[in-house]
């Protein structure tokens, strides 16, 4: 048998997993080996640095429940999520349907049903501003009947599954276009948030001298039969922290600014936004767009 050395020891793994049948899980595994090893030697990872990571790991897993995800939480602050994301539209995106973003920790499935311009402020209070457009194909035409659901914070900066009864879902709902694709949303003015500070996570955010900080947004995710799914947010432009998002979400052209006297508004006295989604056909081989997931849908039993 040959001894390990510091550069070997690369190889002697990638050799040992070399017989694992599934061929994307040998790719990825075979890559991971060598970036994770490549790393360990280019900062020279000591014993100390590598129990703080497994300690530290350890307790992004610990905070995770079924109704708080510190591991998407994470892969947000890394950017990661983002890049998972940015990929995926490059590789699936079509022609000029609305730029994704991310679908973040706190999406719930199963959120309740409104009406055209209802609001789905059930408990919130605040001001309000209405949401509304159309839901567009490729070809500029409405898609009718395409499910709208949305999700954001109240006037205070917080999610429900944040105060005190998580069983309780305010500040979300689900929405379907009319014939004409049109869908209008009554709701409260999001206000930018604070990710959660009080876990590991936070913890390494403070440490790098960050805000943590995401500028308010409200949550999309558009799907209709046929379509693939969009998943998306609208950033309110005049948030401080708007350039400096913790999670690089913002895209330019999702950056919207609401205006009262919107003739096209059904309530047109309330600062409003007209925003017309573009969505695009799903190719057949094509899977979920989601870079997230409703976190009792990933947290152990
Ligand atoms: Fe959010």
């Amino acid at each position: 048998m040959a001894d390990l050395d510091q550069n070997t020891v690369t190889d002697a793994v990638i050799a040992q997993m070399a017989s694992t049948s599934d061929p994307r899980l040998r790719e990825v595994m075979e890559s991971l080996v060598r970036h994770l090893h490549g790393f360990a030697r280019e900062v020279k990872l000591t014993p100390g640095e590598w129990l703080a990571a497994i300690a530290f790991l350890t307790r992004v897993g610990q905070a995770c429940t079924p109704i708080r995800q510190e591991f998407i939480l994470l892969s947000d602050t890394l950017g990661l999520s983002r890049l998972v994301n940015l990929m995926d539209d490059s590789a699936n995106r079509v022609g000029d349907a609305t730029e994704t973003s991310l679908l973040g920790p706190f999406y719930r499935e199963a959120s309740p049903r409104y009406g055209y311009g209802e609001s789905i402020a059930a408990h919130a209070k605040g001001p309000e501003m209405v949401l509304f457009g159309r839901v567009l194909n490729e070809a500029g035409e409405g898609v009718p009947n395409a499910v709208v659901e949305v999700w954001q914070t109240d006037a205070d900066g917080a999610y429900d599954l944040q105060t005190n009864d998580p069983a309780v879902m305010d500040m979300r709902g689900q929405f379907r276009t009319d014939a004409e694709g049109r869908y209008a949303i009554r709701t409260l003015v999001p206000l930018g948030y604070s990710i959660p500070m009080d876990g590991p996570v936070g913890e390494l955010v403070r440490r790098q001298g960050r805000h943590g900080v995401r500028p308010a947004h409200i949550h999309m995710l558009i799907g209709a039969e046929g379509y693939r799914e969009l998943v998306t947010a609208l950033y309110l432009g005049d948030d401080a922290h708007i350039d400096s998002d913790t999670v690089f979400g913002v895209s330019e052209s999702l950056v919207v600014q609401p205006q009262t006297g919107l003739e096209a508004s059904p309530v047109p006295e309330l600062p409003s936004v007209r925003y017309d989604f573009r969505i695009a056909r799903r190719a057949p081989h094509d899977t979920s767009a989601r870079v997230g997931a409703d976190p009792s849908k990933v947290a152990a039993e």
